[in-house]
């Protein structure tokens, strides 16, 4: 779970999302332990209950969603006897483009972003490129599109796969159906789509806490319908900690 710490990736996600737990957690305990006389013995303790909470969230953010990890592949299924191109919606910093081309080594991948993430450090080809060759995938196999990802620069069928993972959920409602639809238009006839979402779980309520009610993510319903409706049919659905996967099959 470690291993990334040796590795030499970056994929730079700013220190709020990284230490910020640890942040919050040293200041509480200092104030439980300040405040000992001063504020009585059960406020204090709530203070360090809230501290252990913080760190709690910590070590989840660090070893089980591995912010400075690659992504891990959610099911064997996706692109298993497939060859041809992937795309991957919203790359970033390559956490899931090195997933797809370290898994898939028989597979060259289109990597989209408009790199307009503020919580990404110097978010852009060059931070992405700079882990592609950590990771030891050739500069050739990836070409990467500077765009929105709701107006896909691509021809109708041009991919035999698409991936995606933490980014279409971060649209408003009328930006995730107009980039639903654009995945099943640069998708070939049967082929797959693997979509990664924030979902709410026990892991994800330590972590974000009451932050998450409004997030779209949290109810799998909802994106099981709105895949439906653009025939992207869902053939397998599952849950990874703080996250929902669905492998989709486009229909003919
Ligand atoms: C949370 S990051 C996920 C990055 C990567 N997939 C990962 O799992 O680490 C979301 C990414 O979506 C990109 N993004 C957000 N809105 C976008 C849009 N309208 N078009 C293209 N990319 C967008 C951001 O620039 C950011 O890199």
């Amino acid at each position: 779970m470690t291993a990334h710490l040796f590795a030499g990736y970056d994929f730079a996600y700013t220190w709020p999302w990284t230490y910020g737990h640890l942040i919050v957690a040293l200041a509480l305990a200092g104030a439980g332990r300040l405040g000992r006389n001063k504020l009585g013995r059960w406020i204090s303790l709530a203070l360090y209950g809230a501290a252990a909470w913080a760190f709690a969230g910590f070590l989840i953010v660090q070893l089980v969603f591995g912010y400075n990890s690659p992504q891990r592949m959610p099911t064997d299924r996706f692109m298993l006897g497939a060859r041809g191109e992937v795309l991957d919606i919203g790359c970033g910093s390559g956490r899931t483009t090195i997933m797809v081309g370290l898994a898939r080594p028989w597979v060259r991948i289109a990597a989209l972003d408009n790199f307009s993430a503020q919580y990404i450090r110097n978010n852009g080809e060059d931070l992405l490129r700079q882990n592609l060759r950590v990771a030891g995938i050739e500069d050739g196999r990836v070409r990467v599109l500077r765009a929105d990802m709701r107006h896909i620069p691509a021809k109708d069928g041009e991919f035999d796969g698409v991936v995606s993972s933490y980014a279409i959920d971060h649209l408003n409602r009328k930006g995730i159906e107009q980039t639903l639809a654009e995945v099943a238009r640069v998708l070939k006839p049967e082929g797959e789509f693997l979509l990664m979402v924030i979902s709410s779980d026990a892991w994800l309520k330590v972590v974000y806490g009451p932050m998450l009610m409004h997030m779209r993510g949290v109810w799998p319903d909802y994106w099981q319908g709105s895949l439906e409706k653009v025939r992207l049919r869902v053939v397998e659905q599952g849950r990874t900690p703080g996250s929902a996967y669905f492998l989709c099959r486009k229909l003919p």
